[in-house]
């Protein structure tokens, strides 16, 4: 008796489960829901043309250009964006050496609490100090961006589009879209969330100065910055594609002695005939 009780309870909560889901999956086929006035706008992230020199299984880093995008980080982005996960001695790896990145740290105050006094000291930055908060009272709350391009779907390439990717909405697009604008203060972005953001756009031709490299355009400076939080947010990167090579033919060799001592072991034992 009991154990029919127990089956007709189990057989009600499964057939309320069943109803429901079909009730939802026939409203989500016959009245799909509307899509908000920006989702028009919307564009997908691309790479520059040409790519990064970091994609594909073989890819490297271009050391001059993360020099380049440290550079602009630090010309234009630091004066909102913090970058908290990067020490001042993994700036090494970018080729500066140890003078250099000694007396990069010191250029930064770092703070320190002390507590005999019960205060918050500055003091200049060692090597081995991250980089420090940035503090910042414009309108909207610029994220930190040592993870950035890890933080976004598809983040390379989201943070070079959104870098490159400002202008006017379409005008064909607005009059399709009458419901659609940007509010005061934000900035048209199709690449962002919701098309409008409170960043004005950072970049501007010649904002930054390279040192002989390349023409400091606004493609260019994007790139090399992307290049730089691409190293910041995973500096093994191309150590990890390198491991993968050589592990591959490792597999490769392996297999094949495998194989040879196989037959070498099962040599004298003669076929079965039958
Ligand atoms: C004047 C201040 C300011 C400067 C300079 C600035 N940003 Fe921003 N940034 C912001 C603010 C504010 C936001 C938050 C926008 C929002 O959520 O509406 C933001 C957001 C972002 C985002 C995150 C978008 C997201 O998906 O959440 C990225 C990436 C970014 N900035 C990159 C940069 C880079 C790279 C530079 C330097 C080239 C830079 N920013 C310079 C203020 C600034």
């Amino acid at each position: 008796m009991i154990r029919i009780g127990a089956i007709l309870i189990g057989l009600f909560f499964a057939g309320i489960a069943l109803w429901s889901f079909g009730k939802g999956a026939y409203n989500h086929v016959t009245e799909p829901g509307e899509k908000p006035a920006y989702y028009a706008f919307k564009e997908k992230p691309h790479g520059p043309d040409g790519g990064f020199s970091f994609e594909g299984p073989l890819g490297t880093w271009d050391y001059a250009q993360l020099q380049r995008g440290y550079q602009v980080y630090k010309e234009v982005c630091a004066a909102c964006h913090s970058i908290q996960y990067v020490a001042f001695r993994n700036l090494e790896e970018l080729g500066y050496n140890e003078a250099e990145v000694k007396q990069e740290a010191s250029t930064y105050n770092i703070p320190v609490y002390d507590a005999a006094l019960a205060e918050v000291e500055t003091r200049s930055g060692l090597p081995t100090d991250n980089f420090p908060a940035v503090p910042y009272f414009g309108a909207g709350e610029p994220p930190d961006l040592s993870l950035m391009t890890k933080a976004r779907n598809n983040g390379v390439d989201y943070v070079y589009s959104l870098l490159t990717g400002y202008g006017e909405p379409d005008p064909d697009m607005l009059a399709a879209n009458p419901d659609f604008e940007v509010p005061a203060g934000l900035y048209f972005n199709p690449y962002f969330a919701n098309v409008n953001l409170s960043m004005a756009p950072p970049l501007t031709e010649g904002i930054v100065t390279y040192e002989n490299g390349p023409e400091a355009t606004v493609d260019q400076m994007a790139q090399d910055v992307t290049a730089f939080l691409t190293w910041t947010a995973e500096p093994r990167l191309i150590d990890r594609k390198q491991t993968g090579l050589p592990v591959l033919i490792f597999l490769l060799i392996a297999t094949i002695l495998a194989y040879l001592s196989k037959k070498q072991i099962w040599a004298s034992v003669k076929p079965r005939k039958d």
